[in-house]
């Protein structure tokens, strides 16, 4: 069985199966966004589960700008026990524990932040009037974005996480910049690809050079936004070149953003007839980008059969496998398929479109079940979509409410520094 081989990264790291279990943000930290006793559950979970690599969802680099509250905040070691703990359950039965690490950029709810910031100021994201229109990063505050990504990873390590994963994918700040819809800088950090690259090359390179040979570094990036005039296939290929030179140890393929949820459903594009045949929305670009970079390529959306996800890696388009939503509905199903116990998963899809708001109501869902799973329960598979959407988003404003009110993630001196100092 393909899945079931062991795949040595570039950095000598080696992966002990080919299923990973993919991003999936929890909402489960304090208001200040250290990590629970619910989270280390989660994690411990999800690492006897079986998945060779276990990514844990979002983490923010920056208290002032979440991607929801209840995200783990990592801009210095103050987590660092609560991190150890965490990095330790993930760590178990050796799976490799890899964190995701991101900046949302103009995807920060208004909430959250009234000002969010963007490579370029510009319209506020279209999706349920949650987001405030974003302001231009100044270059002083790029660099600090660079600076900010570098030290969590450093403390990721620290912490005793097998490795990083830079999100440069759905919209985030870093997509933001690869994308020329939402980056008209005209400094050295927009214009052709290689300078809306260059944050995310920075990152890559600066975090390499600083962390042990055997962390494993890796990306999460777009095939596509799915968006005229955004960031397209072609670019995308493009971009693996230049992250294979960097000596990236994987990159995960994805698309789209709030605006265009193809992370989710499948792109417009991407959903050709061979895809859907495949299930993996984006194996055919996967395919095609295997003929232009060696890079190990992880492949998430729409795995739901063992045959599948044999194919993807015997073609050798995917070298991992990426799961999500099966995962929070039975986190040990990577165990099962390398079993032959389990030859495909049914994941219920509630809705047929693929508007903003049903994108939130399925995530929300499943952030319900990663929730129960965190509490130690079992999922809940009759949960209602639309009431787990009202829980989500009404104690989500309930927090970032409170964060204000207790002064969590406010702009300081420093900050505002870093803003005047470029005028
Ligand atoms: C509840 C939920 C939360 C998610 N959070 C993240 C996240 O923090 N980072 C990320 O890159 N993708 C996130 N995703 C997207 C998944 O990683 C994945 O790309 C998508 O669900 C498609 O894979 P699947 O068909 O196996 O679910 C999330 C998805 C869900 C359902």
């Amino acid at each position: 069985m393909r899945i079931a081989e062991p795949l040595p990264l570039p950095c000598g790291h080696v992966v002990k199966n080919r299923i990973a279990k993919a991003a999936m943000s929890e909402g489960l930290a304090t208001l200040e966004g250290a990590p629970t006793d619910d989270l280390v559950r989660l994690y411990r979970r999800f690492a006897e589960g079986g998945a060779g690599m276990v990514i844990t969802g979002n983490v923010v680099v920056d208290a002032r700008y979440l991607e929801r509250p209840g995200n783990v905040i990592v801009e210095d070691d103050t987590h660092l026990e609560a991190l150890r703990r965490m990095a330790a359950a993930a760590n178990e039965h050796g799976a490799l524990s890899v964190v995701q690490v991101n900046h949302p950029g103009r995807q920060t709810n208004r909430f959250v932040h009234g000002h969010p910031v963007a490579p370029s100021e510009g319209a506020a994201v279209k999706v349920l009037q949650s987001f405030a229109p974003p302001r231009a990063l100044t270059g002083p505050e790029v660099l600090d974005v660079i600076a900010r990504f570098v030290r969590t990873a450093l403390v990721l390590e620290r912490a005793g996480f097998g490795g990083v994963q830079i999100h440069a994918a759905h919209g985030y700040l870093l997509s933001q910049f690869l994308s020329p819809l939402t980056n008209r800088r005209t400094d050295e950090w927009g214009g052709p690809l290689a300078g809306r690259a260059k944050v995310l090359l920075e990152i890559v390179r600066q975090v390499r050079a600083r962390v042990a040979k055997g962390f494993v570094v890796g990306v999460k990036v777009n095939s596509a936004d799915f968006q005229r005039g955004g960031f397209d296939d072609g670019e995308a290929m493009e971009l693996l070149q230049m992250l294979s030179r960097e000596g990236v140890d994987f990159v995960e393929i994805s698309g789209g953003n709030y605006e265009s949820p193809a992370l989710l459903f499948g792109g417009d594009d991407g959903a050709s007839e061979r895809t859907v045949a495949r299930e993996a929305y984006f194996l055919e670009f996967a395919e095609r980008a295997r003929k232009v970079t060696d890079v190990p390529l992880m492949v998430t959306g729409g795995f739901r059969t063992l045959a599948g996800m044999n194919a993807a890696v015997e073609s050798g388009a995917a070298s991992l496998v990426g799961l999500a939503r099966p995962m929070a509905l039975d986190p040990a199903l990577p165990a099962r398929l390398l079993r032959g116990d389990c030859t495909s998963i049914d994941v219920p899809r509630p809705f047929s479109g693929k508007k903003p708001w049903h994108s939130l109501a399925e995530s929300a869902f499943y952030g319900a079940q990663l929730a129960r799973l965190g509490a130690g329960q079992l999922p809940d598979l009759h949960a209602s979509y639309i009431f787990s959407m009202v829980v989500q988003v009404v104690g989500d404003v309930v927090r970032a409410l409170a964060r204000r009110a207790y002064g969590i993630g406010r702009d300081l001196p420093e900050h505002r520094r870093l803003v005047e100092g470029a005028t």
